[in-house]
């Protein structure tokens, strides 16, 4: 078989039919999260306004905006597309991947045993039965099941992200834009749920002397992190580890980081993982969250929550309503944070900076 190469740090797909099908889907994702989106989002506000001046008061729960919404019918196609263009990004990216199973199962068999860095995790790893009672995002097999999950995640977001990400730009923007502990020492560094590595790589090239650590529940993504880890020359230790339950010692790190974990988690583990968090930072640690909106007083954005709806009925995201009408700051400071504050990037998603 053609060795096809890479885009950025991700195996290309195994043949250009594949490629090109995958850049279709890519194109089909951008035109629905762009101008697709957009008429959904005038006609939906358009909607809520002729509701609100019949009725002659404003709509303020859930259940009549997602009433008035789903008359509405580009929002219909809209969620058509989400779903079909989400399908058959998945399906694209694993049969591409399956053509070569075997060659890649040896890379990642190869990589477990090499450096920089280690990777630690266990075909016997106990998992809560809250992380594998659903595929997440749809993504068959989810984090887990599929040994090739690394490969068909990493793929599948850059389809998602419609590559605006192959080179790992956003994860490199959110990573450099974190605030120092005040006293500037940065010496041992956590990324929770880190998935494929890209953030984690990130702070290892942000902090090249401290000890950096990356952990996931899924084997196949620790697995994969640490393959791509490898190839980059980062020395990064990953493990399989629950976020909630890390095994490190108290005040063990001056910097951790999360990216899109918590609203893939039962508010009540997201309870546990801030107050784990807490625990393993030592005083004056910075822990930086990055994670999807919650829903904030006085800024009214109908469609934007309604498609929460639609992320947890047909995407896969069981727990997204719960956290996105959930006040995480508050989370936040229960767990121990002395100082929490939520921050908006710009064009980007918020982040939450909690201090020990
Ligand atoms: C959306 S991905 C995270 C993306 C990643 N942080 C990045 O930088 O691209 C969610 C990840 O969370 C992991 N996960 C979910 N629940 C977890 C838990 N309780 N502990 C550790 N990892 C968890 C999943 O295996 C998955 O890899």
């Amino acid at each position: 078989m053609v060795d096809r190469g890479r885009i950025g740090s991700m195996p290309a797909a195994t043949e250009r039919d594949d490629e090109s099908y995958l850049d279709f889907v890519q194109s089909l994702r951008g035109y629905t999260i762009g101008p697709l989106n957009a008429a959904a989002d005038s006609r939906a506000t358009a909607a809520m306004a002729r509701y609100e001046e019949r009725t002659g008061r404003l709509a303020t729960s859930m259940e009549e905006i997602r009433e008035v919404i789903d008359d509405v019918p580009v929002v219909a196609t809209l969620n058509r597309f989400m779903r079909t263009s989400q399908e058959m990004m998945w399906q694209g990216v694993i049969a591409t991947y399956r053509k070569r199973q075997d060659e890649l199962l040896a890379e990642l068999d190869r990589a477990d045993r090499s450096g920089p860095g280690t990777v630690q995790w266990s075909p016997s790893f106990a998992f809560p039965a809250y992380f594998t009672a659903h595929d997440y995002h749809i993504q068959p097999g989810s984090y887990h099941h599929d040994p090739l999950a690394g490969y068909i995640y990493h793929y599948g977001t850059k389809v998602f992200f419609t590559g605006r990400n192959d080179h790992d730009e956003m994860h490199e923007a959110m990573i450099d834009s974190i605030p120092l502990p005040a006293d500037g020492q940065v010496r041992r560094v956590l990324d929770i749920a880190c998935s494929v590595g890209q953030a984690t790589t990130a702070l290892k090239k942000r902090f090249p002397e401290a000890e950096v650590w990356g952990i996931d529940a899924g084997a196949p993504m620790v697995r994969y992190a640490h393959k791509r880890a490898v190839e980059m020359g980062l020395e990064i230790h990953f493990r399989q580890a629950l976020a909630e339950q890390t095994g490190f010692p108290d005040g063990a790190f001056d910097l951790a980081h999360s990216f899109l974990l918590f609203h893939e988690v039962p508010l009540a583990v997201g309870e546990q993982i801030a107050r784990e968090l807490c625990r393993v930072l030592r005083p004056g640690g910075v822990f930086a969250i990055h994670d999807l909106p919650t829903r904030e007083p006085n800024v009214r954005a109908p469609l934007r929550d309604y498609l929460t709806y639609f992320n947890r009925d047909d995407n896969g995201e069981p727990y997204i309503v719960d956290f996105t009408f959930s006040d995480f700051t508050a989370t936040l400071r229960r767990a121990g944070f002395s100082d929490v504050c939520r921050e908006q990037r710009s064009g980007g998603l918020p982040r939450w900076i909690a201090i020990k």
